[in-house]
């Protein structure tokens, strides 16, 4: 890990006479005019706890209500901008910071956008909050539990892991740290598709963002 972070620092100290260039259209402008807020929903859970099928369906639903919103999933950024990173704890923490900074960006286009990440580290997670301003940042913890998600076993990489054919895996040879604050607890071991959806969508509407 400390050598990442060195990296890290090498990485983030390599540009120099670099300047912030404020946007020229603030959030707020966007959200006047397109009738709702930007937001991060950022979904953490085990493998196989229905992160990216519940994000996929509240976009949906968004969509069908006219809001702007867009998913960003693990398995697909792992095909592109993180494609060099693999599943060491290292290489997980450098895949969060990356997705925390596309996040915000997202966020400040105006955009609801819905991170799908095993995301298994708190500070991680944390440090990925603390980009952005209080309010902003919604953690949904999908909690279906490791015997639930093993048995749905969909990528049949539970099976895997189990036989060591896939190592660091989350949940059998690899940590999964649960929240402990997070805005919402989703018990996605159990509610219907449709519950869940309700339930985020409730939450948004809440808040004010929808
Ligand atoms: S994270 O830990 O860095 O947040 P991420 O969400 O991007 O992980 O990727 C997790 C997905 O990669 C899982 O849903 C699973 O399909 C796949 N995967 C492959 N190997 C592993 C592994 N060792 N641990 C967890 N997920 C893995």
């Amino acid at each position: 890990m400390k050598i990442l972070k060195d990296f890290n620092f090498q990485m983030s100290s390599k540009s120099t006479n670099i300047v912030w260039h404020q946007t020229s259209v603030s959030r707020q402008e966007i959200a006047n005019k397109r009738g709702h807020k930007s937001a991060i929903l950022w979904f953490t859970g085990l493998s196989g706890s229905g992160k990216s099928t519940l994000a996929n369906a509240v976009n949906a639903e968004l969509f069908r209500r006219g809001f702007g919103s867009y998913v960003l999933d693990g398995d697909n950024m792992r095909h592109g901008l993180c494609q060099d990173l693999g599943f060491s704890d290292s290489d997980r923490e450098e895949n969060i910071r990356r997705i925390g900074e596309v996040a915000k960006l997202f966020l400040d286009s105006g955009i609801i956008v819905l991170t799908a990440f095993v995301s298994p580290f708190r500070a991680d997670r944390n440090k990925a909050r603390e980009l952005v301003e209080e309010g902003d940042f919604i953690e949904i913890y999908c909690a279906a539990g490791l015997k639930i998600c093993e048995d749905r076993d969909t990528k049949g990489l539970y099976a895997k892991a189990r036989s060591g054919e896939v190592k660091d895996f989350t949940g059998i040879s690899s940590p999964y740290e649960e929240p402990k604050d997070a805005e919402m607890k989703i018990d996605t071991g159990s509610l219907d598709l449709d519950q869940c959806v309700q339930e985020i969508i409730n939450q948004l509407s809440k808040r004010n963002i929808i």
